[in-house]
Formats: C-alpha cells, sequence, structure tokens
C-alpha cells in the first residue's frame, strides 16, 4: 500500500487518480476509521500543519466533517466563508487566495460555485489545494466516500458490480466524479435522468443511459439518487416538479427490483418526496449515513496523504 508512489500536490477531480492511487486513498481511510471509532479520537499526525476550509457555497457534510477530519489529525483548521469574507466587498478569488496563501497554511480546502475555482487556485498557490465541489465539475472526495462505502457493503468485491444513478446528471459534479473513480475500479454505471437533465456529451462517458426507472433499477447492485438542484435549474430543463417526482422519485417498489439488500445512496441534502420517498431514506439498505461517517475517514486520509507526503 505505501509503495504507491504520490505525484499530487492537489486533489481536484477523480480523473487523475489512477486505480493504485484510489485504492491507496481507501485503504488508508479504513485505518483512519478505526480510529474514529476510538474513545480518543485524535492522533498527532499532522501535529503544525494548517488546514484552510474556503466555502464560498453552502455546506453541512463536507465543511464539517473536513473541520473534523483536521483536527482529529492535530492539524489547525481555520474557516472562511463567502458571506463572512472580503469577497463581499468585491475582491477577486485570486487576491482572496493569495491573501490566504501570505499566511502560510499547508492546505486549503475550496468549495466554489464556478467549475474550475480549485484547478485556478491551485495553479496560483504553492500549497496543496483539495477540491470541496467546484460547479457542476467534481467533487472528489464525495465520489471516494461513496467508493469507499460501496466497497465496505461489498467486502471488497466491487469490480463487475452495478451502480444505478438517477436524477439531475447534468448540474451533478458528483455524478461526473463517481463515474470516473467508480469506473476506473470496475464498476458497471447505468444512468436514468430526465432527457432535460442529461449532459450533452454523456454518449462520451463510460455509462449505460435507460429511459425508464424500471428498466434501469431491475437487478442493479446498487442505487443512488441525486439531490434535484433547484438553485442551478434554467428555464425550461425542469418539469413541474410533481411531475419530476412521479417519474423520477425512486419509491420502495423500485427498491424491491433491485438485487437483493442493494445499498441505497444518496449524497445529501435529500429532498424528500422529491427524487426519493421519505421511507426508504430510513430504510434498512440506506446507506446515507454511513456515507457521512465514511466522509470523516476519507478526509483525513486526503489531509492526511498531501499533507505528509506531498507538503
Ligand atoms: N454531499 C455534500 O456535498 O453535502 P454538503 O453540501 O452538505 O457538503
Amino acid at each position: 500500500m505505501s509503495n504507491v508512489s504520490w505525484c499530487h500536490k492537489d486533489l481536484l477531480d477523480t480523473k487523475s487518480l489512477s486505480p493504485s492511487e484510489i485504492t491507496y486513498i481507501l485503504d488508508t481511510a479504513e485505518q483512519f476509521q478505526e480510529i474514529n471509532t476510538r474513545p480518543v479520537k485524535k492522533v498527532p499526525t499532522l501535529r503544525g500543519k494548517g488546514i484552510v476550509l474556503f466555502f464560498a457555497e453552502p455546506s453541512t457534510r463536507t465543511k464539517t466533517s473536513f473541520d473534523i477530519a483536521g483536527k482529529r489529525l492535530s492539524a489547525d483548521t481555520f474557516s472562511l466563508s463567502a458571506s463572512g469574507s472580503s469577497l463581499i466587498k468585491g475582491e477577486s478569488l485570486k487576491d482572496t487566495a493569495l491573501t490566504l496563501q501570505a499566511m502560510a497554511p499547508d492546505i486549503i480546502v475550496i468549495r466554489h460555485s464556478s467549475s474550475g475555482a480549485a484547478q485556478y487556485l491551485a495553479e496560483r498557490l504553492d500549497c496543496s489545494v483539495v477540491n470541496a465541489g467546484d460547479g457542476w465539475h467534481a467533487h472528489p472526495t464525495q465520489a471516494l466516500l461513496d467508493a469507499y462505502t460501496l466497497r465496505k457493503h461489498w467486502q471488497g468485491a466491487i469490480r463487475g458490480k452495478s451502480l444505478l444513478i438517477v436524477g439531475d446528471i447534468t448540474h451533478s459534479r458528483v455524478a461526473r466524479s463517481n463515474v470516473h473513480l467508480l469506473t476506473q475500479l470496475g464498476v458497471n454505471i447505468r444512468i436514468f435522468a430526465p432527457r432535460t437533465l442529461i449532459p450533452k456529451g454523456i454518449h462520451t462517458w463510460p455509462v449505460t443511459l435507460y429511459h425508464t426507472l424500471d428498466k434501469a433499477v431491475e437487478g442493479v447492485d446498487a442505487i443512488m439518487c441525486l439531490r434535484l438542484q433547484l438553485e442551478r435549474q434554467q428555464a425550461g430543463m425542469l418539469p413541474d416538479l410533481t411531475e419530476y417526482a412521479s417519474y423520477f422519485c425512486l419509491t420502495r417498489r423500485h427498491l424491491e427490483m433491485a438485487a437483493s439488500g442493494a445499498p441505497l445512496l444518496h449524497p445529501g441534502p435529500i429532498n424528500r418526496g422529491m427524487e426519493i420517498a421519505s421511507d426508504i431514506a430510513d430504510a434498512a439498505q440506506s446507506r446515507i449515513l454511513d456515507q457521512v461517517t465514511a466522509g470523516v475517514a476519507v478526509r483525513m486520509a486526503v489531509l492526511f496523504i498531501l499533507g505528509t507526503r506531498w507538503n
């Protein structure tokens, strides 16, 4: 495991990760998960390192879990939001980033509404940059925690399994990152989405497109519902919300058509009754809270790797 040569200053997307690098991150996360079950959940691994959490878009899971991850590794974490920063006064993203770098952090974790924002920073800063979600583009640590959750559920036997991703693919950085990452691990991806919420270049993606939810879900090994991103919709892309739910909301009937015990994932936050029926979000097959738990371990692994193998 430690023989993997790590050559990345930053974690910007899942496209740049090889299967052995993905496995290295997931194996490292597994070791950190053990720390998260101890009475004292803290190790000195990143003592003296500084991590800035720069979230220019709202977040509950990603921001909190990066903060907890950093603190459990004994790093010092500092939070900055768009509304509490000088971005509000018109300071540019570049000047904000250079200002943060002048305070000598080791890692900057950024979430931003513009696709490419994390890469823009990474090209201009000496410290490591972690993409915590940029526009429609990528959310690499979400895909890593999804892979961690699936790998654990399937006890390591992930290659050859199938995963259905349902919902708003066009606006989903989660879908893009998962398609790149999980196909590297040998997962067959099925997609079902409204015609208006399928990206133009989908024919170049390594996925199979379905035209009905019943066909898409038949015998599938796992299901991931996506959040309907109401804040990113443009006029005409989205049908009436009641009509959307009638075609795209996953219900218990669909879950029963999947492979026996198929895990149900959702990156959160959930719109109950819109993309996922409320009762199945809380069902035994739901792995939604396991995903949140995995998020801490995976982000510990990412901070550890960048903080010790690069910095
Ligand atoms: N999955 C996810 O990114 O959730 P948050 O927006 O709460 O961070």
